[in-house]
């Protein structure tokens, strides 16, 4: 199995991108302010069947900082880095968290390209105006203080109950080391996202759900409204698990997307 790790210009800025497998294409994005590692764990039991294309969003992971982003732009750079790597096929657009929000905008935007959506610990609604006041705010501290403001504030509600110290503070490192510009481009991205609840009539495409059943920061009741929202989609809880389902539970996060993905 092929393994490839990329760096393409797209739309101004240069973005990494690993690439494991030939298959079908699944494209992961990742959520804020984190990076593909979140993907990790699924790599080695999928690359058998699917081609995996898993990037770092601009301002994160190994890829370009800019100043400005909005989920129009991360959704046309992944779009365009489709382009790039010769990939035509639709593909199943995994997204978790912010990730989420920009795969609801990704098919608003190019739903030609899409085969089917996994929403994972997300939700379809905006911000409520104390939710992106409390963004702004947050933005203008890290650029001042840096990331790790970020981590410290997340931590707590990230992970459920049985994560292990490791795995909070491996993830605590990741945030922290996030570069303050690309963390505060994201927070007024999400600040400004759109509602999504307007997109579910359109989605045309199979849609599965997953959420940890312990997720604090997108709970189960967001997930439930968009398995109730958009017609025929399907939802998976995940136990023992809270905001980062694929590392938390892998084991049964690929189980629920292999289970998804090889009835399509
Ligand atoms: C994420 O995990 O991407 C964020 O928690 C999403 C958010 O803050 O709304």
């Amino acid at each position: 199995m092929d393994t490839t790790a990329n760096r393409v210009n797209v739309n101004g800025v240069n973005l990494a991108c690993d690439l494991h497998g030939s298959g079908e294409p699944i494209l992961f994005i990742h959520g804020f302010p984190l990076s593909g590692r979140l993907w990790d764990h699924v790599v080695e039991p999928m690359r058998d069947t699917w081609r995996l294309i898993i990037p770092d969003l601009r301002g994160m992971g190994r890829s370009q900082v800019t100043p400005d982003a909005s989920m129009a732009t991360y959704a046309d750079d992944l779009a365009a880095l489709l382009d790039a790597i010769g990939e035509q096929r639709p593909a199943v657009v995994v997204g978790l968290s912010m990730g989420g929000y920009i795969a609801f905008e990704f098919y608003r935007r190019h739903a030609e390209r899409v085969r089917a959506l996994v929403l994972a610990d997300t939700r379809a609604e905006a911000d409520t105006p104390q939710k992106a006041a409390d963004r702004a705010a947050m933005a203008d501290r890290v650029l001042c203080e840096g990331s790790a403001i970020v981590a410290a504030a997340m931590l707590p509600a990230l992970f459920g109950s049985k994560a292990s110290a490791d795995l909070k503070h491996t993830w605590k490192e990741l945030i922290s080391n996030t570069g303050p510009t690309g963390t505060v481009a994201a927070l007024h991205a999400m600040r400004q996202r759109p509602d999504s609840t307007t997109t579910f009539d359109d989605i045309q495409v199979p849609t599965l759900v997953v959420v940890g059943e312990d997720d604090a920061l997108t709970p189960p009741a967001d997930a439930r409204s968009m398995h109730r929202g958009i017609a025929g989609a399907q939802l998976r809880l995940i136990p023992d698990a809270g905001h980062m389902t694929p590392v938390e539970q892998p084991g049964q996060f690929v189980r629920a997307l292999r289970h998804f993905v090889d009835a399509l």
